[in-house]
This record gives C-alpha cells, structure tokens and sequence, in this order.
C-alpha cells in the first residue's frame, strides 16, 4: 500500500493547458489578468511559497506565451515545463509530466492555473493532512450553494468517499450532491501514475479524467482522504469573464481596505481607486478618485494624487504631488516634486528633489536634477538636466535625427528661453541663457547668451547676471 511518508519530497503540479472556452477568447484562460498580473502567475507564486523541490507546469495552447509569463513571475530555474499536445483531459495532463515526476518517492500537490486566490495556507494545510494520514491521495472539497458544473464527492451511507463524479456524468441524485472537488489535490507519486494506467476516456465528455484516479485507487484498498475548506470563493476556479471581472473586484477592495487599515492611505473613493496587490503607499498619502496605480508601484509618505493619473512600476518619494491626468510608467520622482497636470513621465525619467514638470510636459529617459523646473509643453527626451535651472515654454529636445536618437546636456542654473529647439546631441553650458525662439544646434559655453536660429553667440554673461 503506497502511504505519504512525510520526508517524501514534495512538488507541484500545475495543469495550464486549456484553451478555457468559456472565456470566449482567443488567448489562453490562464493568460487572463487578474490585478494586472496573468492568472497563472498568481497560482505559481503561491506554489512557489510551498518551496516544493519543482514546480511542473502542463502547457499546451498558446504554450510558450504562457511559459513567458510563468518565467517572468518566477524566473527561470523554479518551473519545469511539459507540453501536452492535445488536450485530452484532466488526466491526460497528468500522464504528459510523468517523465519529469514519477522517477521518486515522492509527493505532488496538483491545481490548475485558474484559481488565483488559492492561498499558501490552505495549500499547506491539504499537504499535512495528506501526510499526518498517510493517504495515497488527498482532496481539497468544499460546499457550494450552487454546485452546478463542478465534479461531485459522491460518499457512502456512512460518509466514507467513494468517488468523484463529474456533472456531465451524473445523476439527478448525484448533482443534488453540493460537496464538490475543487481540483486541487495531493496524490502519493508512484500510486498517481499506476492508477492513471487504467482511466479509460469512457465518458461524456470522451476525456482522461484525472478524477477517476480516487476511485481506482480506493479499489485498490488505498487510502483517500478529503479536506474540506469553507471558503468557497479562495479555491473556485475562473471560468468565465464575469467571474473574472467579480474577482477583480474584490481584489482590488481587499487592497485597498488593507492600505486604509494598516497602511494609513486616505482614499477619497475607495470604489473608483485601482491598485494594484504588489504596490506599496505611504502613510498619509491621500489618493484622489479614478487613479490607477499599478504593478510594483512604490510611494512614500505623504504624497497627494490628483484624478485620473496612472502610476505604473514608478518610485515617488515623500511629499510628491501628481496633479489630475497625468501617465507616469517606469520613472522615479524624489521628495517635494510635482507633477502635471497632464504630464507623461516614461522609459525611466528621473526627477530629483523639488524638481518640478508642468502642464502638457513630456519626459523620456531623461533626468531632471534638484529644483529644476520645466513648467509648460515641453519634450523632454535623451536628455541630462542639472540643478535649479529653468526650462521655458514650449523647449523641445530634438533628439532623433531619423535614425538615431542622440543626447541632450543642459548643466545647473541654466535659462533656456520659451520655444528653443535643441538639436542633439548638444549641451548647454551652467549659467547660459537661450534667448525665445532659438534652434541650438551648437554647444553653449557656459555663462554665453545665444539666440537666433541657428542660435550665435551674441555676448558673454556676467557670471552673477
Ligand atoms: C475540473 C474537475 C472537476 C472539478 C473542477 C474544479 C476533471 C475531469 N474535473 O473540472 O471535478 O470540480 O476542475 O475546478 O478534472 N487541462 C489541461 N489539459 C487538459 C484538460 C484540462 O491542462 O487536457 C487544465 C485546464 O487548462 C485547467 C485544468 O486543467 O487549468 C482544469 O480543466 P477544466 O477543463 O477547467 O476542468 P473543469 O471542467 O473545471
Ligand atoms: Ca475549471
């Protein structure tokens, strides 16, 4: 008899092979986001949490963009990946990891990629049952008001487990059984893939069905055991986008419940805010009505974001003011900054302290040093700024010549005028002046007025003027 011995090693199975048409979508269920991570990375983080020895992943449609986005949540050395060519079912998912698992005592926790909520405890919670019974297989159930499509736990008189029955298969009597598999389980290795040498596709749906292996098992005088869980919502899977859309929701309240409580995070409308589960606010930020703020978004403490700015994997500092509209992604604001309104901050632009970047102003992979201001429709790209100079209207950083990009330099305590075209690469010497109007086409010495287009020089400045 194949019993858990609780030094076996353990490792996880996750089966992401379906196409999910139930989503009515051309891309893989499992490829779905969830607070803007795919729903297949929220289940392999969460196994990876169990520290398993691997985490093996049944891949079929659309395989490698699934593959990519495990990878990207995980890296590379944690999962092993198998592809199951057709999808013949549950079972036949298994069977398609057999090479990568069977080889060792062993035993493996199996979920699909669709159940994103799951959480690492309860996961924890079925792997020690499973082993404190010694059972060969463990199964994760729960109780559903309506447990239409599920597979059913179908017991004995005396409650003993007998078997799962999937709804296309079942009774009227069995389908008023509202105890249902929730597709998660753990299963002694060598028993698993012994049993699944006798499923037969001897059903409704003409499929493997890993559900079978249980009752084969118990046949053979093996152990079975269920674990039931009462939080129905945690292991449901994700079938439909409604279900998706419903998740969504209460993921996102959860988050932002949990930055009102613990974190101290003043939102004006907790209903119209969007953040993301892995960004992390400050104390005594307060958050303004329809802001997004996304990904692994970091913002310190008392920071105000005005309505309608997006915030995506940015870093702000203490005390930063975002004004309404504006598209911050990839960047990083220092403390005592403002921004907007109607701003776009992107590719890593970088604001240092008290630095300032106004109405109708763009940044591209540029830094702008400490109290530097550039206050009105400007682009801002390839660019290095230094400190407490002044950007006027209108001042674009011509930086591609139609092939190339090239680099602009303006040093501290620089003017440049409204409406100066700099043609890169350039710099822009400390303490010189554009006049309104210029085309730079040539380097500024430091403290030299030029103007005019091309721009000359005109005179030397008085260092103090
Ligand atoms: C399955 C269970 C059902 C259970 C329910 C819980 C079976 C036969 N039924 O049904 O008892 O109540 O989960 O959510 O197992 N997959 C593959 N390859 C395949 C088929 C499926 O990788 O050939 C993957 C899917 O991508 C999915 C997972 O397995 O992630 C479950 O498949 P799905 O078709 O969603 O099974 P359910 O009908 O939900
Ligand atoms: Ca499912």
């Amino acid at each position: 008899m194949t019993r858990a011995n609780p030094n076996n090693p353990l490792d996880v199975l996750i089966l992401a092979a379906g196409l999910g048409t139930r989503m009515k979508s051309r891309r893989a269920k499992v490829l779905h986001e969830l607070g803007g991570r795919p729903l297949i990375a929220h289940v392999s983080r969460t196994a990876a949490g169990l520290e398993p020895r691997k985490i093996h992943i049944v891949i079929g449609y659309q395989a490698d963009k699934v593959r990519r986005a495990v990878e990207e949540e995980l890296g590379t050395a944690t999962a092993a990946f198998v592809l199951q060519p057709e999808q013949r079912g549950t079972g036949d998912a298994v069977i398609a990891a057999r090479t990568g698992l069977e080889s060792n005592q062993s035993t493996v926790l199996i979920l699909s990629g669709d159940v994103p909520l799951i959480k690492l405890e309860t996961l924890r919670g079925l792997n020690d049952k499973h082993r404190h019974q010694n059972a060969a297989c463990t199964i994760l159930t729960v109780r559903l008001e309506n447990p239409t499509g599920y597979g059913r736990i179908v017991r004995d008189e005396n409650g003993n487990f007998l078997k799962i029955v999937e709804q296309k298969d079942a009774t009227e009597e069995q389908r008023s059984i509202r105890e249902i598999n929730a597709g998660i389980y753990c299963f002694e290795t060598s028993a698993l893939f012994s049993a699944l040498e006798e499923v037969k596709p001897a059903n409704k749906q003409g499929e493997y069905y890993l559900t079978d292996v249980p009752a084969i098992l118990l046949q053979r005088g093996q152990k079975i055991v269920t674990y039931e869980h009462r939080d129905a919502r945690e292991v449901s899977g994700i079938n439909t986008r409604a279900e998706l859309a419903e998740f969504e929701n209460l993921l996102r309240r959860s988050t932002i419940r949990r930055l009102m409580l613990e974190g101290g995070v003043t939102f004006i409308d907790p209903s119209h805010t969007y953040v993301s589960d892995e960004a992390r606010i400050g104390p005594d930020c307060v958050i303004h009505p329809d802001v997004q703020i996304e990904g692994k978004s970091v913002i310190g403490e008392a920071c105000e974001i005005y309505h309608g700015a997006r915030i995506t994997n940015s870093l702000l500092g203490n005390r930063v003011v975002i004004k309404d509209h504006c598209v911050i992604i990839d960047s990083s604001i220092a403390d005592d900054c403002a921004v907007g309104p109607f701003a776009h901050l992107r590719m890593n632009a970088q604001m240092e302290e008290r630095s300032v970047v106004g109405n109708f102003v763009e940044v591209k992979k540029s830094r702008i040093g400490r109290g530097t201001k550039s206050m009105h429709l400007t682009y801002l790209g390839d660019a290095t700024i230094g400190e407490e100079t002044n950007i006027g209207a209108g001042t674009v950083t011509c930086n591609y010549d139609g092939k190339h990009k090239h680099p602009t330099v303006i040093e501290d305590h620089v003017r440049i005028g409204s409406d100066t075209m700099l043609v890169a690469p350039v710099r822009v010497g400390s303490g010189a002046v554009t006049g309104a109007g210029s085309v730079v086409t040539e380097d500024v010495p430091p403290n030299t007025l030029v103007a005019g287009v091309p721009a000359k020089v005109k005179k030397k400045l008085d260092e103090n003027s």
